[in-house]
């Protein structure tokens, strides 16, 4: 139905739109973003979406709040421009960490940013490894079909491709309790054990991690997380576990946001290999998630 999908990238989606659409079978289509001298956001979709089935993709980093409006005028642009379907994929999407008042007057701010999808209505929405610790239902609140898809598998590969040898024996380890999901899928993936550290953040920056119970003397440690910000807990977990006496460490996370001096930071540690996704780019994306979102979206665009 609808004949061959049209595939389009924003400012922070083209590198993953161009893949899905080569992947998809899918014809790449193209919006127009410019800056007025204000400071506004213009967009202009190029291509005739009317009576098509289109895929919108934009990540909302590196700044996620100019990404943001980018993707609501497109996403509502393409509606009003009579497109059959429009299914948004959001590799990153900001905001997903203020899911709760965590102190008294704040903004819920996922909260608030879904509102806004659900004004534009998308027909889906496609993300990756978003926090979804304390929301239940994000298709209720997003108001479209919603996938959480995985990049962790994808990590997994390029580990096993890299480094089968040298992870042989080893553990992963998630610094976090909200990590163990990835540490478990990474550890089913290279048949591996895995271990949780208890983490404590004292402020955006700084945190303390503590393990107990975690057998790494002497072994490789695979490290995943969902999120590289600022460092701060990949280090912190790095000086625990070397202080263990683990082996050789790789680091792999999912959105490499790697903010200020992040990346230096981190090169610091004579890692084994320090790793990311596509969904975010920095000098670590070298694992593409399109892979994965081009699967999860065959499903509802089917052949083409
Ligand atoms: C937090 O819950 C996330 O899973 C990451 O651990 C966190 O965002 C990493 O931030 P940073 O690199 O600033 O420590």
């Amino acid at each position: 139905m609808g004949g061959r999908p049209i595939v389009i990238g924003g400012s922070q989606g083209e590198h993953v739109a161009v893949q899905l659409a080569r992947l998809l079978g899918a014809e790449l289509g193209g919006v127009e973003v410019q800056r007025f001298p204000d400071g506004e956001t213009y967009v202009r979709v190029l291509s005739d979406v009317a009576g098509r089935r289109v895929v919108y993709v934009n990540s909302l980093q590196r700044e996620p709040n100019e990404s943001l409006v980018e993707t609501l005028l497109t996403l509502d642009a393409l509606r009003d421009l009579g497109a059959s379907e429009v299914h948004a994929v959001i590799p990153y999407m900001a905001y997903a960490r203020q899911d709760e008042r965590f102190k008294p007057g704040e903004a819920v701010s996922i909260a608030t940013l879904a509102k806004l999808f659900r004004a534009v209505g998308p027909d889906s929405v496609y993300t990756v490894d978003m926090h979804l610790h304390r929301i239940s239902d994000p298709a209720a609140l997003f108001g479209a079909r919603f996938r959480n898809i995985t990049g962790v598998r994808e990590l997994a590969k390029y580990v096993r491709a890299h480094h089968a040898e040298r992870v042989r024996g080893g553990v992963v380890v998630g610094p976090d309790e909200e990590a163990e999901q990835w540490a478990r899928t990474m550890a089913e993936e290279l048949g591996l054990e895995y271990a949780v550290l208890e983490k404590r953040r004292l402020s955006p920056t700084e945190v303390r991690i503590e393990a107990r119970g975690a057998d790494v003397r002497g072994r490789p440690v695979v490290i995943v997380d969902d999120i590289i910000s600022t460092g701060g807990t990949i280090v912190e977990a790095v000086r625990v576990l070397r202080g263990m006496g683990c082996g050789e460490v790789i680091v792999a996370c999912v959105h490499p946001l790697l903010v200020g001096r992040a990346y230096q930071r981190l090169l610091q540690l004579g890692l084994a290999d320090l790793v990311g996704t596509d969904t975010v780019l920095s000098p670590i994306s070298r694992v593409p998630v399109a892979p994965a979102i081009a699967e999860a979206l065959s499903e509802v665009l089917g052949g083409g």
